[in-house]
């Protein structure tokens, strides 16, 4: 058998749609400056789709310092790895205001969030400890959690009293085996926006021994009044052990970094595959964090528009019966009854006759029967947007309940 044969026979849950819908559904193109409003196909289209929190991705300040920082530096330097030769003066400056921001004693770098969280994971843990998780944590936990060969017990997403249960027998095991307890969870869930539990999670620490590391991409620079993310509006950053966020979202960059305990930092310096063997990430994504940063600590305001235009649209989508679950976070999903083709035909609908390019997950993503399309406000919206958004979605809305989506098929996009 050639191993190749799967690429043709088996596409996998996604692939297999690929060729009805790469270059519309997967794979889309926007164009032009990253905004409310960009080209698709020719046409502007008002987008939700992306995760430009703060509108950061296009601030006059931001482009200017990046461009400057290309021009000065070039996308090469440092060369090497941290630990070998890519180390700098502004990577540690970067450290030291990523620690300072979330209220932890330092920070480091990564890359990616993904590749980063699947190290931090490995580094972490060794066979006789056990993780304690949430069922919908996102794919970087799951996959560095393939990587653990000690034994790990999941609990339904934010059931706290399963979670108990789990810490009993994670309890049981450690005991036995000698190891430590890691809890890992969620700060922003971005699929559904809702919050883990942090609150109730970092309370438990009376009744049992763990630390908890919390993934919060989407809550880092969106949640709490300083921007510092989930536990912060939670009033529980103090318990959080082991921070994670990403630069891919509000930050609107690539890189990432994990923020805890001076030893534990240094610890995962010396031990975090994913940053010993890549090379240190270059300057102008460093420069051009320490700049975002700068305006995510000062300039409130942008924090506030974002809310402001969070709060419009899902009032407003509640207002008019849509069921948007329970999100407590920018990310705005709103959850309709019908199949993938009808999912798909009510996207396309919204994309070419009312202009609105929003993402769309249906099965087999979620369960069969379910859309959720799912909605990401930002700060350069505007309340004008969020009015025109909800006619159009009271107006599909109306006509997927009275079946005009029900073709059957996919429409045809290509
Ligand atoms: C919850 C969560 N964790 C981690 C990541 C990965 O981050 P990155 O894009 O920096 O690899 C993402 C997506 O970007 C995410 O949504």
């Amino acid at each position: 058998m050639d191993i190749f044969n799967k690429a043709t026979s088996r596409l996998g849950p996604l692939g297999q749609y690929a060729s009805q819908v790469h270059g519309y559904f997967t794979f889309p193109k926007l164009q032009g400056e990253i905004s409310n409003r960009m080209i698709f196909r020719g046409k502007e289209k008002l987008v939700w789709s992306l995760n430009n929190y703060l509108g950061l991705a296009n601030h006059p300040e931001v482009r200017k310092v990046d461009a400057e920082a290309a021009e000065k530096y070039g996308m090469a330097l440092p060369m090497g790895a941290r630990m070998m030769s890519g180390q700098t003066d502004l990577h540690e400056q970067l450290e030291r205001e990523l620690a300072a921001y979330v209220g932890k004693e330092s920070a480091y770098l990564l890359n990616f969030g993904y590749q980063g969280m699947l190290s931090i994971i490995d580094a972490l843990l060794d066979r006789n400890d056990v993780v304690v998780y949430d069922s919908e944590a996102h794919a970087c936990i799951i996959d560095g959690l393939r990587m653990h060969m000690g034994k790990r017990f999941v609990y339904p997403h934010n059931d706290m009293e399963n979670m108990r249960k789990q810490l009993e027998r994670a309890t049981n095991i450690s005991e036995q085996t000698g190891g430590g307890i890691l809890v890992i969870t969620e700060g922003v869930f971005g699929m559904s926006g809702d919050l883990g539990k942090l609150d109730e999670i970092v309370a438990m620490k009376k009744d049992f021994n763990f630390r908890l590391l919390v993934d919060d991409a989407h809550g880092f620079g969106t949640m709490g009044v300083t921007g510092a993310g989930a536990a912060e509006h939670l009033g529980v950053q103090d318990g959080v052990d082991v921070f994670f966020g990403t630069f891919a979202k509000a930050v609107a960059s690539i890189g990432a970094f994990v923020a805890g305990p001076k030893e534990v930092i240094t610890y995962l310096m010396y031990n975090m595959r994913s940053q010993i063997y890549a090379k240190s990430l270059p300057m102008p994504l460093v420069v051009g964090a320490i700049k975002r940063l700068e305006l995510m600590r000062n300039k409130p305001e942008l924090r506030e528009k974002l809310w402001t235009i969070t709060n419009a649209l899902q009032n407003g989508l509640k207002a008019r019966g849509f069921n948007i679950g329970n999100t407590q976070s920018p990310v705005t999903p709103v959850v309709l009854s019908g199949d993938t083709s009808e999912g798909a035909n009510l996207t396309h609908d919204l994309r070419e006759n009312f202009n609105i390019f929003c993402s769309v997950v249906a099965y087999p993503v979620i369960p069969k029967g379910m859309i959720i399309l799912r909605l990401i406000p930002t700060a350069v919206h505007t309340l004008e947007d969020v009015a025109y958004t909800l006619d159009a979605f009271s107006k599909v809305k109306d006509k997927l309940d009275q079946g005009a989506y029900a073709t059957g098929k996919i429409v045809k996009v290509l």
